[in-house]
């Protein structure tokens, strides 16, 4: 039997649904005030407890944040496209994989927001979570019940609510109240939220739900997760019962059957976004049979049969406030532009590398000059142009310095390359480099060795090379700023992990000039192992194939000057000075003809869906060869996020660049 008050809970869901979800008021504010201060009043009188998914339940006490909860299954991220030939990339792999079956479109806005999974048990809101890292989610549980968007109890329609149900959504401010939060965050001397998806994360991730219920996020949910007993035939049926389910999607999803519709949709909404009361940064295309997105899958980051076509104003104009010069582990000066912060494709851009003196020079940059900043794809924003009708004459020439600016030693400029050099061996900011470079994720992988640990760890004398990180303690260490005993035990504790690394590892970790990853797996799997490598002649290395006469001359160089170094980190306990590298021999088949057959490849910068290793693995495969460095033999240079110098050289050498995205399709 349907007390009063079960009654008056169900009038008022139904007023939230109409008001926030449909956007279709029935009644007016001040009735619906009334209905809830009625129910208010009713569950204050009565002895039942109140259930967690009454209208009255939405703010709770303070919220309980930071559980990490496993995903269901990852919550996977969106590969990205840019333009029309990276769409038709996109839809060509799709077709080839599903052996030319027909296939429908479907068009989504891409909400720029936060993405969040919700759990609903017997049609109640039980759990939320956010996107996190994609496996584990943290609990927003309690903030998410603020959003009146966000049913709390589901209803059921003829399509019965399943038992257990997850939904995949974006929770989002809407622009006009961004614009306001971030007003009044200025007026408070708090910096502005960077973009839309940093602003519904701070709102969400507070830990008090009143100040939560008290900025307006929203949602939409796109996808129809899991639903126990329950089928759908295309994700357009999803949407629907998801809809009457009382779920707030959003109604500018369109099927299409063309690739030409699909690109009509993405130029309509390039132009109307702005009208928009929330920001999308571009539409997301979707295989719409879901027998057709089980066969086509994912990959550890992706869907295949979902992409994002982004809306590309990756443009920004800035001032360039000073010019910095960075000491590389190599030694060479790296100038970086420090700019007035800017957003640019979704993130806060305050620097950006000037690759070199000579690029200071032919694009002319001053300190105090405006300039355009440009963000192609995963690639780190360059600066493209100077705006020299902006200048006003207090611009300032940069002088680029003659002395380094981290041991005052004089620099090195020589005829041969661009690089102006600090050849001063015993420089800090090249030590300091070095180990950084020793201790990163693609090399030794000494988690908990950041820039703050090696500054000390150098400028307290405790290490004077890479070998001396075997010898610390934790008594010493535990004596840093910043460490304590948990985390130099930790850290002893990785530094002896490390000595398990292969072998190609390690060749890339002592930063050997000209001796990238690539060229590091190559050497190793030609010699197999360091020791092997070590004894070798220039002739012998300068055959393997893809090591050019640069590179072994530096390889030659390295092993005869640093024996020393060598022994100390073999006597420390590395187990790859003799162990044999097998993982690294690999089968090349020859077989079938494929884009990649008979091609030279680089690859550059980091990719997000698979390291540089395995993309040369899957190049090679294929009958591609991978090297090293860009030349005028390079067919294509694959440049994942961050690609630098090898990326402007490709670019001035007229060779085609391939994003991740045009990367994975050709595969
Ligand atoms: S579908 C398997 N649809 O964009 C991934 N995502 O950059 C399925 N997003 O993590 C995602 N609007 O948080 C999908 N209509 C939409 C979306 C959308 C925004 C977000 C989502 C995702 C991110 C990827």
């Amino acid at each position: 039997m349907r007390t009063e008050i079960d009654e008056l809970r169900a009038l008022i869901r139904h007023h939230e649904r109409k008001y926030y979800v449909d956007n279709g008021p029935e009644i007016s504010d001040a009735d619906f005030d009334a209905l809830m201060k009625q129910l208010e009043a009713l569950e204050a009188a009565s002895e039942a407890p109140i259930p967690p998914d009454s209208p009255t339940q939405r703010v709770g006490g303070g919220a309980v944040l930071g559980t990490r909860l496993q995903h269901r299954n990852p919550m996977l991220s969106l590969n990205n496209s840019y333009d029309e030939k990276e769409l038709r990339e996109f839809t060509e792999r799709v077709q080839r994989l599903l052996e030319d079956a027909p296939v429908e479109y479907v068009t989504e806005l891409k909400i720029d927001g936060l993405g969040v999974s919700l759990t609903y048990e017997n049609g109640i809101f039980t759990q939320g979570l956010t996107r996190g890292d994609g496996e584990y989610g943290e609990d927003v549980t309690d903030n998410l019940r603020t959003i009146r968007s966000l049913p709390l109890r589901l209803v059921d329609t003829e399509t019965v609510v399943p038992p257990v149900l997850e939904v995949r959504g974006e929770v989002f401010l809407p622009k006009d109240c961004l614009n306001e939060i971030n007003v009044q965050r200025e007026a408070e001397g708090e910096p502005p939220f960077a973009n839309p998806r940093n602003a519904a994360a701070g709102s969400l991730r507070l830990l008090d739900a009143s100040i939560t219920a008290s900025r307006p996020l929203d949602i939409f949910a796109y996808t129809l997760n899991y639903a126990e007993g329950f089928e759908s035939a295309t994700h357009t049926e999803s949407l629907e019962n998801m809809k009457r389910w009382g779920l707030k999607c959003n109604s500018h999803t369109r099927p299409h059957k063309s690739i030409e519709d699909v690109q009509k949709y993405y130029e309509y909404w390039l132009e109307k976004r702005h009208e928009l009361p929330y920001e999308t940064d571009g539409i997301v295309v979707k295989v719409n049979q879901f027998s057709q997105q089980r066969e086509l899958g994912a990959t550890s980051k992706y869907p295949r049969w979902a992409i994002a076509y982004k809306f590309n104003a990756q443009q920004a104009i800035t001032t360039v406030e000073k010019i910095e010069v960075q000491v590389g582990r190599t030694g060479a000066l790296t100038p970086v532009a420090i700019l007035k912060p800017v957003i640019l494709a979704g993130a806060t851009i305050t620097n950006a590398t000037l690759h070199n003196e000579q690029e200071i020079q032919t694009k002319d940059i001053r300190i105090g000059d405006r300039i355009v900043l440009e963000r192609a794809g995963d690639v780190i924003p360059k600066i493209v142009e100077v705006l020299t009708a902006e200048r006003t004459g207090d611009e300032v020439v940069f002088d680029f310095p003659d002395r380094c600016p981290v041991c005052g030693k004089p620099v090195q400029r020589t005829e041969t390359e661009v690089a102006v050099r600090c050849v001063n061996v015993a420089c800090v900011a090249q030590l300091k480099r070095r180990i950084a470079h020793y201790a990163s994720r693609n090399a030794l992988q000494i988690e908990g060795l950041g820039p703050a640990t090696i500054d000390q760890l150098v400028d307290r004398e405790l290490v004077r090379d890479v070998a001396d990180l075997y010898a610390l303690e934790v008594e010493p260490l535990s004596k840093l700023e910043r460490m304590g005993v948990p985390s130099a035990r930790n850290l002893v504790h990785q530094i002896e992990q490390s000595k398990t690394a292969p072998a190609e590892k390690l060749l890339f970790g002592l930063g050997i000039f000209h001796v990238g990853e690539t060229v590091a797996e190559l050497l190793i799997e030609h010699f197999s192992s360091l020791d092997a490598l070590s004894r070798a002649t220039l002739e012998e290395i300068e055959s393997v194939d893809g090591i050019g006469p640069q590179i072994a001359e530096s390889v030659v160089n390295f092993f005869s000057q640093n024996q020393l170094l060598l022994d100390r980190l073999r006597e420390a306990g590395l187990q790859c000075f003799t162990v044999v590298a097998e993982s690294t021999r690999m089968e090349v088949s020859a077989a079938t003809d494929s884009f990649f057959t008979g091609k030279t490849f680089v690859v550059t910068g980091s990719l997000e869906g698979m390291t540089r290793s395995e993309a040369s693995k899957e190049i090679k495969t294929r009958g591609g060869k991978v090297t090293s460095s860009v030349t005028g033999k390079t067919d294509y240079l694959i440049a994942g996020e961050g690609a630098g110098s090898k990326y402007v050289k490709a670019e001035e050498l007229g060779i085609p660049i391939l994003t991740e995205a045009e990367f994975f399709a050709k595969l």
